[in-house]
């Protein structure tokens, strides 16, 4: 039986229970995380912890998130998937419990602080290899898309217009641009060159993009992030994914377009090869 944690103790999910005031029921007031374990070690759990506090301080809800580390290790622990070749813990922050009003609680109530875990599985390479399909939807968000908040309506509905077209992922197109995916960031490739928007409020500044950047450098791949206009995209040789539940995924067509030759290419495999070895390495716990 599945065990989550909230508000300081373990539990079996059936007995996890939040108030019907609680600010991210009524007003999604409340910042997540997701962070990826390898045989049950996290990956850049500090880069995680720092976006949370960044998002903590962006709402302005008074928590020290710092002791989350070991409530991790725990909750893997509970759910036996510590010899997981891939899982995931989702944590979640909301202001808390409080009588309805806009403005924050007059007087301060403690944050909800919910805690899940599950494995990952990860598609079968034999698919992995086949690519996945996109569809652009245009970008509806708000403008603080960089702080990583539980309001996802319009994430939800991207991947609900890519799964009704029959896709498996959607890139978010802002004034002419490919900006990100619904639940990961957006790579093209010319060439050698790895191409991906820069950092800005309009994209959340993806933890495994950073992994995949620095993948890069080492594998010697150039790498440009700015902008990428959509028909540039339609012009690169290779396009993939990257996300703490996608890892690096390739993209072969986009609205129904073949993305170069409509088949995975060199550096996106090169990249995922990397990945897995670094992930590897964070299992053995380097
Ligand atoms: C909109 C969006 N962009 C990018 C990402 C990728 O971030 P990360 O690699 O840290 O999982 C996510 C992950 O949830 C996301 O929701």
């Amino acid at each position: 039986m599945a065990r989550v944690y909230l508000n300081g103790r373990f539990l079996p999910r059936e007995e996890a229970f939040l108030s019907v005031d609680d600010r991210g029921f009524l007003f999604g007031d409340g910042i997540y995380e997701v962070t990826a374990a390898y045989r049950g070690r996290l990956m850049r759990w500090p880069r995680h912890l720092a976006r949370v506090e960044k998002g903590l301080k962006a709402l302005r809800i008074d928590y020290d998130p710092s002791e989350l580390e070991a409530v991790h290790y725990q909750l893997l622990r509970e759910n036996g998937l510590e010899g997981a070749p891939v899982s995931y813990v989702y944590l979640q922050i909301t202001r808390g419990a409080a009588p309805r009003t806009h403005q924050f609680p007059s007087t301060p109530v403690p944050p909800t602080v919910y805690l899940f875990a599950g494995e990952y599985q990860r598609p079968p390479r034999e698919r992995w290899e086949q690519g996945f399909r996109a569809v652009t939807v245009p970008d509806q968000r708000w403008a603080r898309v960089d702080i990583k908040t539980v309001q996802l309506l319009p994430n939800v509905l991207a991947k609900q217009a890519a799964v009704d077209r029959g896709a498996d992922e959607v890139i978010f197109v802002k004034d002419g641009l490919a900006i990100e995916g619904a639940l990961n960031n957006f790579f093209v490739v010319f060439g050698r060159t790895v191409v991906t928007h820069p950092c800005s409020n309009q994209i959340l500044a993806g933890i495994t993009r950073e992994v995949v950047l620095e993948l890069c450098g080492r594998l010697g791949f150039p790498v440009e992030e700015r902008p990428i206009p959509v028909e540039e995209m339609f012009q690169a040789d290779e396009a993939f994914h990257t996300g703490t539940l996608t890892e690096v995924k390739p993209c072969v067509e986009v609205d129904g377009r073949p993305i170069g030759t409509g088949k995975v290419g060199p550096v996106t495999r090169a990249l995922f090869d990397a990945f897995l070895e670094e992930a590897e390495g964070v299992a053995r716990g380097g």
